[in-house]
């Protein structure tokens, strides 16, 4: 039975009915390059006519633009015959999305840790909330001079959002504090992953002891669990929260269009069926509004904001509800392009969001700056896809890791 069959248009993300996982069989990914105005509303307007969840494009950038969209196997033809008749090119850029997914996380079902509760953990392969938990516990358990392990609520599927503070202050919250997050979208899995790996080498590598000087950090790998544990047991493509819409047939609010600043404006939809809903209202769900209490209580301590998302390597600065910079974008600017220098593997572009991509009222990051974050950076990881096969997650988060050392030492100054 596919949901498909109903055309369902805006249907985006596949449903997984009943215990089944969903099939990406025969799906593909397609690089669509515009080169005029005309071209690229072209291009939107086949998104927008046949529901194609888009996962890279570019609002303001309709000349040499590229858009990568996600083809279910019954358009493939119908897709092809228009950008042709329109003279558009493309390139497959995944030719079966399956295959990829299968060959991504060949580790996963390896049992790596015989116990769920305190373990260490690796970067050789994606893991399950329950083994992330069980890494921050450890931690908490080893070091605890070091390492403080927050409970900030509980998710709609009743699962606990943790966080960790890590700091060697003998007074609490009295240092400027730096505060991470990623996990806002479920399938970006590459951003929980660096999020652990940073943990990890500030905790337990005596060489980055450095970076605890004057600093805290606040560090939450997974800002939506459930999304997060939806996209590996059902629907590896799941973005969203999963909680109950006022559509029987649509579940989930993108909860990076979820909070109360600019909601509801440019770039969201009030479409619960949509891949960028914007909930019923600011904070409709519960983890966003756990995450905006807790940063709340800090935003005086916190000096540093990094969300991190994927893909497709940038370094990306507010404002996104429209296309305007904060006073301090020069600032912001400056700082980026020092930690982008750092990155040897993999070339970030550093700019403004909306400059860079799209516009997103109602983002996480605006919503940071708002309150007066002063430094505030959306991070798009490598690589041009959500689907990154386990043996790159090393080599990515190895790369990004230097540019923490920037951020820190700039942070460190300030009081
Ligand atoms: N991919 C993320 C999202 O769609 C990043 C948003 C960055 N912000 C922006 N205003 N473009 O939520
Ligand atoms: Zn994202």
């Amino acid at each position: 039975f596919s949901l498909f069959a109903l055309g369902c248009l805006l249907l985006v993300n596949q449903a997984a009915s009943d215990d089944k996982a969903v099939s990406y069989s025969g799906y593909q990914v397609w690089t669509i390059t515009t080169r005029s105005n005309e071209e690229h509303q072209f291009v939107l307007n086949l998104r927008q006519s046949y529901g194609l969840d888009v996962w890279q494009w570019h609002e303001f950038q309709p000349t040499d633009a590229a858009t990568d969209v996600l083809i279910p196997p019954h358009l493939i033809s119908e897709l092809q015959l228009k950008l042709n008749e329109a003279n558009i090119s493309y390139v497959v850029k995944i030719t079966d999305l399956q295959s990829a997914i299968n060959d991504e996380n060949p580790n996963a079902n390896s049992n790596l840790f015989e116990t769920k509760a305190a373990h260490k953990m690796d970067w050789t392969s994606y893991h399950r909330l329950d083994d992330i938990y069980g890494y921050l516990n450890y931690l908490a358990a080893t070091y605890p001079n070091l390492v403080e392990l927050i409970n900030i609520g509980t998710s709609y599927e009743n699962r606990t959002l943790y966080l960790v503070r890590i700091s060697n202050a003998t007074a609490p919250d009295t240092q400027p504090a730096v505060w991470i997050d990623g996990g806002f979208h479920a399938r970006e899995w590459i951003s929980p992953a660096l999020a652990t790996y940073i943990i990890q080498q500030i905790v337990e590598e005596p060489a980055n002891a450095k970076l605890l000087n004057n600093i805290d950090w606040y560090i939450m790998p997974v800002v939506n669990p459930d999304g997060y544990e939806y996209s590996h047991v059902k629907s590896r493509l799941w973005r969203k929260t999963r909680s109950k819409t006022s559509s029987a047939r649509c579940i989930g609010v993108d909860p990076n269009r979820n909070f109360d600043f600019k909601w509801g404006g440019a770039g969201s939809s009030s479409n619960p069926c949509s891949e960028v809903f914007k909930g019923s209202k600011a904070y409709s769900e519960v983890e966003t509004l756990a995450y905006s209490k807790f940063i709340t209580s800090k935003s005086n301590q916190i000096k540093l904001y990094l969300s991190l998302h994927s893909c497709g390597q940038k370094l990306l600065i507010p404002w996104g509800y429209n296309r305007e910079y904060p006073s301090n974008f020069d600032d912001m600017m400056t700082l980026g392009k020092c930690a982008a220098f750092k990155f040897k593997l993999f070339k970030y572009g550093v700019g403004n969001k909306v400059d860079l991509l799209y516009r997103a009222a109602g983002n996480a990051a605006d919503w940071a700056k708002s309150i007066g974050i002063e430094y505030v950076y959306t991070v798009e990881l490598p690589t041009t896809s959500f689907i990154v096969p386990a043996y790159n997650i090393l080599p990515i988060v190895q790369d990004f890791f230097p540019a923490i050392d920037v951020f820190a030492t700039k942070i460190a100054t300030l009081k």
